[in-house]
């Protein structure tokens, strides 16, 4: 079978089998496009309450999938690939995350979607690299913790400087590996060129910065723009896919080390065996904890919405 002939078999099978494909910008072209819809971390989560179908497979990693199952537990939601996870995620425990509180008790403690289920038991209120600006802005408490990722909350903290924010040493092992050393290299090639970056990078690549936002905010900034040359810095199928969408434009890839192997993982075989029922993880998580992890998500939606 060649790639046009799995797809098909897919979109015929996710129809016959009431599921729901969603997949995240970072994973391959050939996922995304039997996917019923595409986007960054917050659409992905803010689709799992609207979506009809009864399975809603997840092409991305486990957070993802976990905040699909928190928000529609009475759906079956699979993870394509059970080995996806953001390292991030894991970096902090519901037990660290205890005692940090317990030390700074009249402290809100916002956590970045990018965490596991039980972390978000103990957390306040979720954001996602689109919305944490507004969210912590919206937040009534002037103290806050911000959770894991400290260059995210950096990027927060500059943008909110009427909060007192605590920042704790986490973050995304892809993004805060490019140094700035690799901005000036880039630039220096690229003198023309906009920069546009995530804001899981260091400090200092993001303050270099034409545009700092989520995958999906990078993807609508480069459609939108006029500029003829984009040096992007976040994982580097979206330069790949800037690239395909425009071809008479150049994307560079700020680093070529910009490659998540999570997000890598997935592939369309994995997506066709999980429609077919003979692949994909079901994602089955305790009562108790869905219901303490939505109060910080419910939170994310009505704070971000
Ligand atoms: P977005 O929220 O921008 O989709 O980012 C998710 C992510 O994992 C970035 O590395
Ligand atoms: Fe996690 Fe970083 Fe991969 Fe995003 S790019 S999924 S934050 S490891």
């Amino acid at each position: 079978m060649n790639i046009r002939e799995i797809q098909d078999r897919i979109i015929k099978l996710k129809k016959e089998n009431d599921i729901c494909i969603l997949a995240h910008s970072y994973v391959g072209k050939d996922i995304r496009e039997v996917a019923d819809y595409t986007g960054d971390s917050y659409k992905l989560s803010v689709l799992a309450k609207e979506v009809t179908q009864k399975t809603v497979l997840m092409c991305g990693v486990r957070f993802m999938a976990e905040t699909v199952k928190i928000l529609s537990p009475e759906k079956r939601v699979l993870l394509s690939n059970g080995s996806a996870g953001c390292p991030m995620a894991e970096q902090m425990s519901k037990d660290f995350i205890e005692s940090v509180k317990k030390e700074y008790p009249d402290y809100t403690v916002v956590a970045y979607v990018n965490t596991t289920a039980l972390l978000k038991t103990v957390c306040d209120v979720c954001v996602t690299s689109s919305s944490a600006v507004k969210i912590v802005k919206n937040i009534e408490n002037k103290n806050i913790i911000f959770i894991p990722d400290c260059n995210l909350g950096a990027y927060v903290a500059e943008k909110c400087p009427e909060k007192n924010i605590k920042l704790l040493n986490g973050g995304c092992p892809i993004h805060a590996n490019i140094p700035y050393a690799d901005v000036q290299a880039m630039k220096k090639a690229h003198p023309e060129a906009k920069l546009l970056v995530h804001p899981e990078c260091l400090p200092a690549v993001s303050a270099a910065a034409d545009y700092v936002g989520s995958t999906a905010g990078i993807l609508d900034y480069a459609r939108k723009s006029d500029a003829k040359e984009f040096i992007i810095g976040t994982e580097i199928s979206i330069a790949e896919q800037l690239a395909y969408e425009f071809p008479d434009k150049h994307f560079y890839p700020l680093s070529s080390k910009l490659i998540c192997p999570d997000m890598k993982a997935t592939t369309l075989i994995d997506v066709y065996n999980a429609v077919r029922g003979l692949g994909g993880e079901e994602i089955i998580l305790d009562d108790e904890v869905i219901r303490k992890a939505r109060v910080c998500i419910d939170e994310m939606i009505r704070l971000g919405g």
